[in-house]
């Protein structure tokens, strides 16, 4: 979502701003802007659309400038204009903002009553015109961006720029996150550490409710009671804040062919020759419930993850996405160990799914991509998938890397829980550890898969069916397809097929089948049989002794390599990822930033 960057320097400021807002391009957004300060002078440009419109407006209006601050906007309150765009300017007042406001209609009531009009649909404005009141009233900027703070709900990062101040931002941060990055008589500020890494390494994060007094000699922090805090200063790998395309066409390319190497790290850390590595306090043999609660393609692992932790620790497994499980207030139980897998760790409705259980369970358990983020941060304890930047908006070695640190902990339950003996754990660990080899090879489909999207790129709908833990998969291959390539994707449990999604079949709908040769092989191909028995167009992914069984008749088949069947999802994801790639690339869309979507979900 949006994008927040800050910069006191020693040079013209608007080309740095320009080109951090690029590396924050990958959150998702509709419009940028940019404010600088020049000779006390404060004045902003703003665009809609992709950042080089705001870098062709600056060509003919150019911003001069030492200090300033740019944003990226992915539209929640009022549509993508210019006018919505921030940073947001009253007077001498200019703000940008993540997150949402949520009583800003409150607010605004409060501004008419003080005659007051807002000349914009945001949330955002609203801080604007509270700050530039407190002023007229005759507080300073530090004074009325704190009075402002006071009076705000919901959750939010603000960075706010003055007229006459040439050194000073001011940054706060509740519920969304915010870096101060120190330089050699410079301060940065961004909504990641990505934004800042060519400028900085050193790097504080702001703490839930911090607000910061910026000078180019450093920053002051208070916390939420307004005492002053003193927050480490952190030295951020620069090698995990990369975010180049490395030669690939896309991030999603490059990220998809990371994953062998991904799973390979992680395998290392997680499964190292000694075996299982948890934190010794993920103890599973007094829990009689796992919950495992995230959005999106997360919420697929977990789904995934249930079939694992029944299987491997006979363990009751309840999945829920957290938009749903925050709402519905679920009773829990001091028994109860509560997942939250998420790749940013931001996401809102995981992070309030996470504070409703932490009171209340025995224990959270966050598996997330950033091991700074605020989910991270607030459950008992943190796994980092340890997946490395991930930029394109489709996730994607991030699913894999969940997937793997879940099947690590499902078979920790089960040992711990006494439910599976040595040799089989022995077989399953070593399942695991072959799986980047396996995943390497199935890289190798991605030009035949190619041909196939060329096809598929012409269909309306297309369907995708697993049974078992494959089902989960076949809904993370349906969303991936349509988040790319905008074209109708459902994923189905195969068995579920004659209970509707049948009405569908005709000549011109693919049916994407994802199913290795398992136990469960042979009701997946009766399935597929009813398909074709109807003209339908079925694309199977199976092994060799798959395809040689049932990929007569079929539209396509794509040969993938043997898998032990727990954690066929894992390796069946790179075709999953790949039809989608292709499709997308095969009907031109925008595959990293695709329309509407963005990566971090700050806002509920
Ligand atoms: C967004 C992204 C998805 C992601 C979901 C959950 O919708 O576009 O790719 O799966 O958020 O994000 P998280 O960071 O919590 O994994």
């Amino acid at each position: 979502m949006c994008g927040i960057i800050g910069v006191l320097g020693n040079h013209e400021v608007s080309p740095l701003l320009v080109e951090s807002l690029k590396r924050l391009e990958y959150r998702g957004y509709d419009s940028a802007g940019i404010a600088t300060v020049n000779n006390g002078k404060l004045d902003r440009r703003r665009a809609v659309g992709k950042l080089w419109n705001l870098s062709d407006l600056l060509v003919h209006e150019p911003l001069a400038g030492k200090s300033g601050i740019g944003h990226t906007r992915w539209a929640t309150h009022g549509a993508a204009t210019e006018g919505n765009a921030h940073p947001h300017r009253s007077g001498p007042v200019a703000v940008v903002h993540n997150g949402i406001i949520e009583n800003f209609r409150e607010l605004r009531a409060e501004l008419a009553e003080a005659g007051i009009t807002p000349e914009t649909q945001t949330d955002t404005e609203t801080v604007a015109l509270l700050t530039r009141m407190f002023m007229d009233r005759g507080m300073d900027a530090r004074a009325a961006a704190v009075e402002t703070l006071g009076k705000l709900e919901g959750a939010f990062a603000l960075l706010w720029l003055f007229d006459g101040e040439d050194d000073l931002m001011i940054a706060a941060r509740k519920g969304s996150p915010l870096a101060i990055g120190h330089g050699d008589g410079e301060m940065f500020v961004g909504s990641d550490a990505i934004a800042l890494a060519p400028m900085t390494d050193r790097i504080t994060y702001l703490e839930e409710g911090d607000y910061a007094f910026i000078t180019r000699a450093g920053a002051e922090i208070f916390d939420a009671a307004g005492r002053r805090a003193n927050r480490d200063e952190q030295r951020i790998d620069l090698g995990q804040a990369q975010v180049e395309k490395g030669g690939y066409k896309h991030f999603m390319a490059k990220e998809i062919a990371e994953q062998p190497v991904v799973l390979a790290d992680a395998l290392r850390h997680y499964l190292p020759a000694t075996g299982l590595n948890l934190p010794a306090d993920l103890d599973f043999s007094n829990i009689d419930r796992i919950i495992l609660i995230a959005c999106g393609t997360a919420h697929y692992a977990c789904a995934v993850a249930k079939y694992w932790f029944e299987e491997f620790a006979r363990i009751p497994c309840e999945i829920d996405v957290a938009s749903e499980f925050r709402y519905r207030e679920p009773p829990l139980s001091e028994r109860s160990l509560a997942i939250f897998v998420s790749q940013s760790g931001e996401t809102a409705d995981t992070l309030a799914a996470l504070r409703y259980c932490s009171e209340n369970v025995a224990k959270t358990v966050a598996v997330v991509n950033v091991p700074s983020s605020s989910i991270a941060r607030e459950a008992d304890i943190a796994l980092p998938i340890l997946a490395g930047v991930e930029v394109g908006v489709a996730s994607t070695k991030a699913f894999t890397a969940q997937l793997l640190v879940l099947a690590v902990m499902a078979l920790q339950a089960g040992r711990d829980r006494g439910q599976i003996d040595d040799a089989t754990l022995a077989a399953h660990t070593e399942a695991l550890r072959s799986l980047p080899g396996l995943l390497n090879q199935a890289m190798g489909l991605s030009e035949p898969i190619a041909k196939l999207a060329e096809s598929l790129a012409e269909a309306q709908d297309i369907l995708f069916l697993g049974r078992g833990p494959m089902y989960p998969l076949a809904l993370e291959g349906a969303l991936k397809l349509k988040e790319i390539s905008y074209i109708h994707a459902e994923g189905y449990a195969s068995g579920e097929l004659k209970h509707g999604p049948i009405a569908l079949i005709d000549r011109s709908v693919p049916v994407i089948v994802m199913a290795p040769h398992d136990r469960l092989f042979d009701k997946t191909v009766s399935n597929m049989q009813e398909v074709m028995a109807r003209h339908g167009m079925v694309l199977l992914a199976s092994d060799a002794k798959g395809l040689s069984v049932a990929g007569d008749g079929t539209w396509a088949t794509l040969q993938m390599p043997e898998i032990a069947e727990p954690f066929a999802p894992i390796l069946y994801a790179i075709p999953a990822q790949l039809l989608a790639y292709h499709t997308a690339v095969a009907k031109g869309t925008d595959v990293d930033q695709p329309r509407n979507l963005a990566k971090s979900v700050t806002v509920e």
